[in-house]
């Protein structure tokens, strides 16, 4: 089973059409947002914000959102969102965060700034613009059958398609993490959840264990 279930006979890689945003955001509802640290870690804790969702589907126009669909029934079983970024990417964030004070997505967006601020990946690597993977999500019952692998490795592909010279993400969760460095990603930085914190020190995202920190990674393609 967890041999056949990651091979070409059986899976279909494809990229999102806007006719098939609602059944994006169906499985991302289900297998991402359910369990995303930040999600999850963030009042109120069980739904994202609209404007989160609407920031994830604004990508499918790009061709930068895949998903895996077993073959026979057309089911999805992985998905990733990926847009473009380049050395602005910092500045670009604060003030897009500045829409959402107040909100949970704000809350996530100021967390991402931050992260984002600190890795800077396209001044790092001297390139001029970069895909950055938003959301990875594998169906809750066929973890760990590398399917989260299969759709990294396809975005990989696309990014290169598109002309991407770096590829990366900033893994909110442990397996995700685990995931990219064995693919060989390189660790850019990190940023502990507990050392997140507003001026009086209380921590401003409780993210369950675990997961302890957001780490960047990236590939140069
Ligand atoms: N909870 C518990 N165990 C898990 C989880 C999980 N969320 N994810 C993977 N594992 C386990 C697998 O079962 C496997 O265990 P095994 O070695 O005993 O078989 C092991 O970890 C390795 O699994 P992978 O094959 O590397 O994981 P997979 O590709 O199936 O899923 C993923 C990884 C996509 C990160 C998955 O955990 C997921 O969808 N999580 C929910 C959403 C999320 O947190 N996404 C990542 C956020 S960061 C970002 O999106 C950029």
């Amino acid at each position: 089973m967890a041999a056949s279930l990651s091979s070409d006979d059986v899976i279909e890689v494809r990229v999102v059409s806007p006719a098939e945003s609602s059944q994006l955001l169906e499985f991302l509802l289900e297998h991402y947002y359910r369990e995303e640290p930040l999600t999850v870690g963030t009042s109120p804790p069980s739904q994202p914000d609209q404007a989160d969702r609407d920031f994830l589907l604004s990508h499918i126009p790009n061709q930068t959102c895949l998903t895996l669909r077993l073959k026979e029934s057309g089911r999805i079983v992985a998905a990733a969102v990926a847009g473009s970024k380049d050395a602005n990417e910092g500045q670009h964030l604060e003030e897009y965060a500045k829409e959402f004070v107040g909100t949970k997505w704000g809350r996530i967006v100021n967390l991402l700034t931050q992260v984002e601020l600190l890795s800077n990946v396209c001044a790092r690597y001297q390139v001029s613009h970069a895909l950055h993977i938003h959301a990875l999500g594998v169906d809750a019952s066929m973890r760990g059958q590398s399917l989260g692998a299969r759709v990294i490795k396809a975005m990989e592909e696309q990014a290169r398609k598109l002309g991407y010279p770096l590829i990366c993400l900033d893994c909110t969760s442990i397996y995700s993490a685990q995931l990219v460095k064995r693919l060989g990603y390189q660790l850019v930085s990190s940023l502990k959840y507990a050392e997140y914190t507003n001026e009086e020190g209380i921590q401003l995202i409780q993210v369950p264990p675990p997961h302890e920190r957001v780490q960047t990674y990236a590939l140069k393609l």
